[in-house]
């Protein structure tokens, strides 16, 4: 009797401690987009990423970011380009908190990230998805429990890992694959698990780092769909990349640096980006003409993700 009880009360803890987590979960990071709804207010409303005068330098003579001020808004498509050591992968980090400026202010979402005491890091990067260069998967877990590991660790009940998990692989094209290990797959499918446990959680913001470095063109164009529509979903996507002759063919906005310093910063052409499809912007990104005429409609939530593969 005495055992049982003491189990019964174990499970009764694990379960406040469950539902504990979970408030923090869905205070922090709402799932179904859109800003953090706990976060203080940003001095300007929609402003997703704020930088003002931002610098970091590692040592005397090599200046990471310099002086670098500037918003980015919710909803919007970034492409962050500029050389190998321009300071890419330095404010990426920046914004990740793996490092603190020397100078100036960072704000995501109106917070100020040296506000953001060490302990509540990884509260903070509930709000973001990463994806990286080099995929950063699980090598000794399958397809599935690499996405649902990224929902464990938030504390995310097994029933909303149940659902949460075969969704996102079947948005992301990887329903064929869930008991496949990394090895197994090809370097676009690696990157797509990497996309789908970044999307996962539906964060506010997705930051990926040079995430078609690794990949051929054709499968880059795949890679670059997949993050545009996880940005038509209402996710405010940053892209870090060198290959700088594709991005101005995309019409998005474009940050430039160079040693450190933002060099250009220009704002999308007046292009019809919100009627734009997913095939639309694959014939961008290789240069052909639009394979359909442009629609003048909003994108309504239920077709963000329907043709997601389609091409
Ligand atoms: N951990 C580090 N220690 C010293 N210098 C670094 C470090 N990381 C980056 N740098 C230097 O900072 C500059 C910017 O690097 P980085 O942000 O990685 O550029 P990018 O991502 O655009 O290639 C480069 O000159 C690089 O050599
Ligand atoms: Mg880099």
């Amino acid at each position: 009797m005495a055992v049982s009880r003491s189990t019964t009360d174990r499970q009764r803890a694990a379960a406040a401690r469950q539902a504990a987590a979970a408030a923090r979960t869905t205070g922090t990071h709402p799932v179904a987009g859109g800003a953090p709804t706990s976060a203080p207010r940003p001095s300007h409303p929609s402003a997703v990423i704020e930088f003002r005068g931002v610098t970091k330098a590692y040592d005397n003579t090599t200046a990471g970011v310099h002086d670098a001020t500037f918003t980015v808004h919710r909803g919007e498509f970034l492409f962050l380009v500029g050389q190998t050591g321009a300071g890419k992968s330095t404010l990426m980090k920046l914004l990740l908190k793996e490092m603190e400026p020397d100078s100036g202010v960072i704000r995501v979402a109106g917070r100020d990230l040296s506000e953001i005491t060490h302990k509540k890091v990884p509260y903070y990067r509930r709000n973001l998805g990463v994806v990286f260069q080099d995929f950063k998967l699980l090598p000794n877990r399958t397809v599935y429990d690499n996405v649902a590991y990224a929902l464990q660790v938030t504390g995310a009940s097994r029933k909303q890992i149940r659902r949460q998990v075969p969704d996102i692989l079947r948005l992301t094209g990887l329903s064929t694959k869930l008991h496949n290990y990394p090895h197994q797959l090809s370097g676009g499918e690696q990157q797509r698990v990497s996309v789908a446990r970044a999307f996962v959680n539906h964060p506010p913001l997705l930051l990926a780092d040079e995430p078609t470095g690794n990949l051929d063109p054709d499968t880059t164009i795949g890679i670059m769909q997949l993050l545009y529509r996880i940005n038509k979903a209402g996710t405010t996507v940053v892209v870090a990349t060198h290959d700088e002759g594709m991005v101005n063919r995309m019409r998005r906005r474009v940050i430039e640096l160079q040693g450190g310093q933002i060099v250009r910063d220009e704002v999308a052409g007046g292009y019809g980006r919100d009627s734009e499809s997913t095939a639309e912007f694959g014939a961008l990104m290789r240069g052909e003409p639009s394979p359909t005429p442009q629609r003048l409609r909003q994108p309504s939530e239920a077709d963000l993700f329907d043709d997601a593969f389609a091409d």
